[in-house]
């Protein structure tokens, strides 16, 4: 048995996000903000998880594809840096799947379904979920281990999956020796972000999404049109703040919280209009996505240096996961017959 591990100078982040969809806020304040602090203190692994993606579109390669590429301009809109950070292409490193198909002989299907996230998906977006679906934690978990991950930044919908992935690389250090280093979640500094229409998640295909890439114009409809107090009908009646999506907005993202705290109480006396409180959340929000804007203008014009970043990127983590798998496959005998 060998129970060396990789060896590591700096602890490592593992995270990634489906191509389904550009980025909104609710991937900002969820991962992204953390993605961007941490990578200078962590070997930092950005992947684009489209392995993910086909467990709901399989036919769909070409969406894929194109998500895909903007999700890579998304993550260096918000300040990745690709000489710090390797973003990479999760189908890009077989020896995922490798993981994958040992995990899936390890987990009981009984632990599958029990899986609060999945379940939660599956009634949200009403899926009829392929097995592919079903068993997205375990490929997760592999996505992780494989890179001996040690901190996983994410939104909080995801602790189950990063629970599940503690729970698997557990049970085979038990049973193999100590292979696997056990992750931990980092939660974003905004737990669960609302959407636009007030429910309780911001998502890619739930339409109630600012994205990241939301030009002005864009931006200011989808502003004025969130809901607020739906019983507050005129700007002199008093309104509710707490849990008011317009408010939970100003909270995250408008960094005047003088201005704040006078819209708060202002809105509470009945002494404010909700056409103010969404022209000031306009103006901190189109504040907050310019410099965003700007950068993802400057990575769309420049294609080749945009793909060489994830083609670079994926060859660079190929190897650290294949260094994983190296003790992976010596501690299961995985290979055995072969070697
Ligand atoms: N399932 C995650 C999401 O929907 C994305 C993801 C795929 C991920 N692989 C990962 C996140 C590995 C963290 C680590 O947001």
């Amino acid at each position: 048995m060998n129970t060396r591990s990789t060896p590591k100078t700096k602890k490592r982040i593992l995270t990634g996000d489906t191509p389904t969809g550009k980025l909104h806020l609710g991937h900002y304040v969820g991962s992204l903000e953390n993605r961007i602090e941490l990578q200078h203190k962590f070997d930092t692994y950005i992947m684009l998880a489209n392995l993910h993606a086909y467990a709901n579109h399989y036919y769909e390669a070409d969406r894929i594809n194109n998500d895909g590429h903007n999700v890579v301009l998304d993550n260096l809109a918000v300040g990745l840096d690709p000489n710090v950070a390797t973003i990479f292409l999760e189908s890009g490193v077989p020896e995922i799947l490798e993981l994958y198909s040992f995990f899936m002989t390890m987990v009981k299907h009984s632990r599958v379904m029990m899986n609060p996230t999945v379940k939660d998906e599956v009634k949200y977006k009403k899926l009829d979920p392929s097995v592919g679906f079903i068993n997205y934690p375990i490929l997760q978990a592999a996505d992780i281990l494989a890179f001996n991950a040690d901190l996983v930044p994410v939104g909080e919908d995801q602790s189950p999956v990063i629970e599940q992935t503690r729970e698997i690389a557990k049970d085979f250090n038990k049973t193999f020796g100590k292979t696997f280093v056990i992750p931990e979640a980092k939660i974003g500094r905004v737990a669960r972000l609302c959407g636009t229409d007030g429910k309780p998640k911001m998502s890619k295909s739930g339409g109630n999404s600012i994205l990241l890439s939301d030009d002005e114009k864009t931006l200011k409809e989808k502003v004025m049109s969130i809901y607020t107090d739906p019983k507050r009908i005129h700007a002199t009646d008093p309104g509710k703040v707490a849990g008011n999506p317009v408010f939970i907005y100003h909270d995250a993202f408008n960094p005047n919280k003088d201005e704040v705290a006078d819209l708060k109480s202002r809105y509470k006396k009945g002494a404010v209009g909700d056409i103010e409180v969404k022209q000031k959340l306009f103006m901190a929000l189109n504040n907050f996505l310019e410099p965003i804007r700007e950068k993802r203008k400057y990575f769309e014009s420049r294609p080749k240096e945009t793909k060489e970043i994830l083609v670079e990127g994926t060859k660079k983590a190929r190897k650290t996961a294949q260094e994983t798998i190296e003790i992976f496959r010596e501690n299961s005998k995985f290979l055995g017959l072969l070697r």
